[in-house]
C-alpha cells in the first residue's frame, strides 16, 4: 500500500521517500524494442530534462547519463487513461484515491497521464476548476481536465468558453443519467453540442436513460430486491443503448463530433458501430471493468464482494466483455479507459440495505496496462502496435495533445515505460498501491510486467519500487479543434448549400 511509503502525498522531502541517483536528468534506455502505434523498431532512446532528445540505434553517451538497460524488453509511450475520478465528491462520499495516491498507483502500473473530470460547483464551472485545481497540486504525474456540465443559462455557456480558450480543457461530459444530481435532459444536451461544436471542445456523454433507471431502481424495490443485483437489474442494457442511440443522433443532427464514455454493453457498441459505418465522428470508450469483469459478482452472498462491482452503467452479463473487446480490434471501438472511481469496503456499506447508496465506481488505473495486455495481445487479438494505440496514442490524438504525448519521438515528453513480456504480475488488494481495501481484479495473475515508469524523465517505479513526488506532476493543456473537427465546416457548408432558397409566399386575399 502506497501509505507504507509516503503520509498522505504530503510534507515529505526527497530523503524520507528513498529518491535514488536514479533523478538524474539524463537517462539513456538501451538495448529495448521501441514501440509506437505507427512501427516497432531495435533502438535506444536518450532522454534529457524530461523530453526525448533522440531515438535510434547504438547512442552513445557519457558518464553523468543514467543507463538503463532495456534488452529483451519493449519500450513504449506511458499509458494515458482517458477517464479518472480521483478526489471525487460522490453519492454522500469521496473516493479514496485523490491525485497523488491514485497516480502513484498508476504509475506503479505504468500509466503516466490521465485525464479526470472536474465537477462544477452547483453547476458553476469556474468554481468547480478551482477546487480541482487545488486537488490537483500533489500530483506526481501529469494529467489534464475534462469538464462535467450539470446545468445551463448563459453564465455556464459564457465559462464554458473561458475553460476552452483559457483554461487548456478541450472536451465536456454530459451525464445522461443520476438523476436528481447530474442528469441533463435533451434540450440542455442539444444547447450543450452546439457550444461545443462552437468552440471545437469534445461533447462526451454518459448514456443512460436516467429517467427509465430511476423507474427501473423503484421497480427493484418494490419487488423487495434491495441487495446489489438489483443495481444491475435496474438498468439494463437497453437503457445503455437508448441513451447512445439519442446522443448520437442529437450529435448528427447538430453535426459535431461525439464521444462516448464507458461503453459497457453490446447495445451501446452497436449503435457506435452503426453511426461509423454512415461516417459519423462518434468515438467510443469502453473500460477495463467492461472488457474483463461480468455480473456474476453482484450476485455474490457476501455483501462486501458484491458491492465492490457496482458502478454505472453496470459491468453485464458473459458476452458483452468478449464482444467490447472484438469491437476494439477491428475498430470499432477506439481507446481503453478505466472509470477509475474507488470507494472502499466501508464506502460501498452505504448502501448494504438499498442498493441505491452503493457508491458507484470501480478500480482500474493501476491494473489496465497489465490486463489489456494480459487479455488482448497475449491472446494474439490485438498486436503490440496496436496495444499503444489502444492504451496511449489514440487518446493522445483525441485529446489533441499528440506528439507531446502518446509516442516515443525525438520531442515527445519522456513518459516511457519499460515492459517485460516474459515476467508475469498478480493483483491484490493487499499489494496494490490504492488506498482502498478492495479490488474488483482480486487474485488475477498474468503475463507481462511493467519494470519501469519514466515520468516527465524521472524513473518513478523500478524494482517494484515507487519513487514519487507530490507536486512533480503537470497540468497539461489541451487545446480544442481536435483532427475529429477538421472538415466539419465544410459539411456544414454543403448542408446550408443544399438546403433550397426560401420560397416566397403571397398572402392569401379571399
Ligand atoms: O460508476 C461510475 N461510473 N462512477 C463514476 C461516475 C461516472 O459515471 O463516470
Ligand atoms: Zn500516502
Ligand atoms: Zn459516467
Ligand atoms: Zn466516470
Amino acid at each position: 500500500q502506497l501509505d507504507q511509503f509516503c503520509e498522505d502525498g504530503i510534507g515529505f522531502g526527497e530523503s524520507q521517500c528513498g529518491i535514488s541517483s536514479r533523478s538524474s536528468t539524463k537517462l539513456l534506455i538501451k538495448g529495448g524494442t521501441v514501440v509506437n502505434a505507427h512501427k516497432q523498431d531495435n533502438a535506444d532512446v536518450y532522454v534529457e530534462d524530461g523530453i526525448i532528445v533522440a531515438v535510434e540505434p547504438n547512442i552513445k553517451v557519457g558518464d553523468d547519463v543514467t543507463v538503463v538497460d532495456a534488452t529483451g524488453k519493449f519500450v513504449m509511450p506511458g499509458g494515458i487513461d482517458p477517464h479518472t475520478h480521483l478526489d471525487m465528491e460522490f453519492m454522500g462520499t469521496e473516493t479514496v484515491d485523490d491525485f497523488f495516491s491514485g497516480q502513484a498507483a498508476a504509475l506503479a502500473g505504468g500509466t503516466t497521464m490521465h485525464i479526470d473530470f472536474v465537477i462544477p460547483v452547483n453547476g458553476n464551472l469556474m468554481e468547480g476548476l478551482e477546487v480541482y485545481e487545488k486537488k490537483a497540486k500533489k500530483s506526481c504525474m501529469d494529467y489534464g481536465f475534462h469538464m462535467a456540465i450539470t446545468k445551463w443559462d448563459e453564465v455556464v455557456s459564457k465559462e464554458m468558453e473561458t475553460v476552452v480558450k483559457e483554461k487548456g480543457i478541450n472536451s465536456f461530459k454530459f451525464f445522461m443519467a443520476y438523476k436528481g444530481s447530474f442528469m441533463i435532459n435533451d434540450e440542455l444536451l442539444l444547447e450543450g453540442l452546439k457550444k461545443c461544436k462552437s468552440l471545437g471542445a469534445l461533447a462526451m456523454v454518459h448514456a443512460e436513460n436516467g429517467d427509465a433507471v430511476y423507474e427501473g431502481q423503484k421497480r427493484m424495490i418494490e419487488l423487495g430486491i434491495t441487495g446489489p443485483e438489483g443495481h444491475a437489474l435496474s438498468r439494463p442494457p437497453v437503457l445503455e443503448g437508448e441513451a447512445t442511440s439519442r446522443a448520437i443522433r442529437l450529435a448528427a443532427f447538430v453535426n459535431t463530433p461525439l464521444y462516448v464514455v464507458h461503453v459497457m454493453s453490446i447495445n451501446a457498441m452497436e449503435e457506435i458501430a452503426k453511426a461509423r459505418k454512415l461516417g459519423q465522428r462518434v468515438i467510443g470508450e469502453p473500460i477495463l471493468s467492461g472488457l474483463l469483469l461480468d455480473e456474476s459478482g453482484l450476485w455474490d452472498p457476501d455483501f462486501t464482494n458484491a458491492a465492490k462491482y457496482v458502478m454505472s452503467p453496470p459491468i453485464r452479463a458473459s458476452g458483452h466483455s468478449k464482444a467490447l473487446q472484438a469491437a476494439l480490434s477491428t475498430g470499432v471501438l477506439q481507446l481503453i479507459g478505466t472509470d477509475n472511481c474507488v470507494f472502499n469496503s466501508t464506502q460501498k456499506a452505504l448502501g448494504v440495505d438499498d442498493f441505491r447508496y452503493i457508491p458507484n465506481g470501480v478500480n482500474g488505473m493501476e491494473e489496465r496496462m497489465h490486463l489489456v495486455w494480459d487479455s488482448m495481445v497475449e491472446s494474439g487479438q490485438i498486436s503490440v502496435t496496436d496495444y499503444v494505440r489502444l492504451t496511449s496514442t489514440e487518446c493522445a490524438r483525441i485529446f489533441n495533445i499528440y506528439p507531446r504525448k502518446g509516442a516515443i519521438l525525438a520531442g515527445s515528453d519522456a513518459d516511457i515505460i519499460i515492459f517485460n513480456p516474459n515476467s508475469s504480475f498478480e493483483i491484490s488488494a493487499s499489494s496494490h498501491h490504492s488506498r482502498s481495501d478492495i479490488n474488483v481484479y482480486e487474485g488475477r495473475k498474468g503475463k507481462g510486467k511493467v519494470e519501469v515508469t519514466i515520468a516527465g524523465g524521472r524513473v518513478v517505479w523500478e524494482n517494484d519500487e515507487l519513487k514519487v513526488i507530490p507536486g512533480s506532476g503537470k497540468y497539461v493543456k489541451m487545446p480544442p479543434f481536435s483532427y475529429l473537427f477538421h472538415g466539419i465546416d465544410k459539411a456544414d457548408a454543403l448542408y446550408l448549400s443544399s438546403l433550397r432558397a426560401p420560397v416566397k409566399r403571397f398572402k392569401s386575399t379571399t
